[in-house]
């Protein structure tokens, strides 16, 4: 049953990831699935197609913003980066773990620098350790020690692997969230919203299963409803 009576602290636990073609497309069905998700996701498609823009409509239409741009570079290119996204006021930003301490550290250090060009709150700073269409996660741990040392304040990871962020006090977002019964697509770590939750996640990415529902007003209602649950029994 769909019910918009969705508690704040469910919605902001809900990512909703925005890839699709253009601006016009994620406005829509951003404002169709509003009532469950307080957080929406920026990526590649989206912001190559749309720019930073893209990140102020988001914005007015209340949500807070994940750019999801995932940098990657030598440490100056990074904290250059990370410091001109930053000061569209981005809620969160994310850059790979594999691109080692000084340059997420260079990332860490752009963040904070582009929220204080602008007079805006620091975005929570990411670590992409593993991929969730790799199967083997046999590098996370090591990646997370890396995010740790570098003052990164969460990681981006598999619902298998959220427990461990928890345990060290950093935050864990999760993508590869999948409705009981749905396709996989190509992510290999997958997880229901619930079991994600059960399982430490402090947000959960939720793009396709929504976005490319047959109904996504009732699959966002799902994926809330499970949220919830897991919730009420942590
Ligand atoms: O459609 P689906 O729910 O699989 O999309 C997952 C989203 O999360 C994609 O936008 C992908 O870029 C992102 N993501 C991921 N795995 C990561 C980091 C981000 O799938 N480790």
């Amino acid at each position: 049953m769909i019910t918009t009576e969705v508690p704040a602290e469910v919605r902001d636990r809900m990512v909703l990831g925005l890839d699709v073609g253009g601006l016009a497309e994620a406005e829509a069905i951003a404002r169709r699935v509003a009532p469950w998700f307080g957080v929406v996701k920026v990526g590649h498609e989206l912001y190559a197609e749309a720019g930073p823009i893209a990140f102020d409509r988001m914005h007015d239409l209340g949500f807070r913003v994940f750019c999801d741009l995932k940098l990657h570079d030598i440490p100056n290119t990074v904290e250059r980066a990370a410091r001109v996204h930053a000061r569209h006021g981005v809620d969160f930003m994310n850059a790979h773990a594999a691109g080692g301490e000084a340059m997420l550290r260079a990332f860490v250090a752009g963040a904070h620098e582009g929220a204080n060009d602008v007079g805006a709150r620091a975005p929570v700073t990411l670590a992409v350790t593993v991929l969730t269409s790799e199967p083997d996660a046999s590098a996370f741990d090591e990646r997370l020690a890396v995010a740790r040392l570098a003052g990164c304040d969460g990681v981006v990871c598999s619902a298998l692997e959220a427990s461990r962020a928890g345990a060290v006090g950093l935050r864990a977002m999760v993508p590869g969230i999948r409705l009981a019964g749905s396709d996989d697509n190509d992510q290999a770590r997958v997880a229901t919203p619930g079991a994600a939750v059960a399982a430490g996640a402090d947000w959960i990415v939720v793009a396709r299963a929504v976005t490319a529902a047959e109904d996504p007003e009732a699959a966002a209602a799902t994926a809330a409803g499970e949220v919830a649950a897991a919730i009420a029994r942590s």
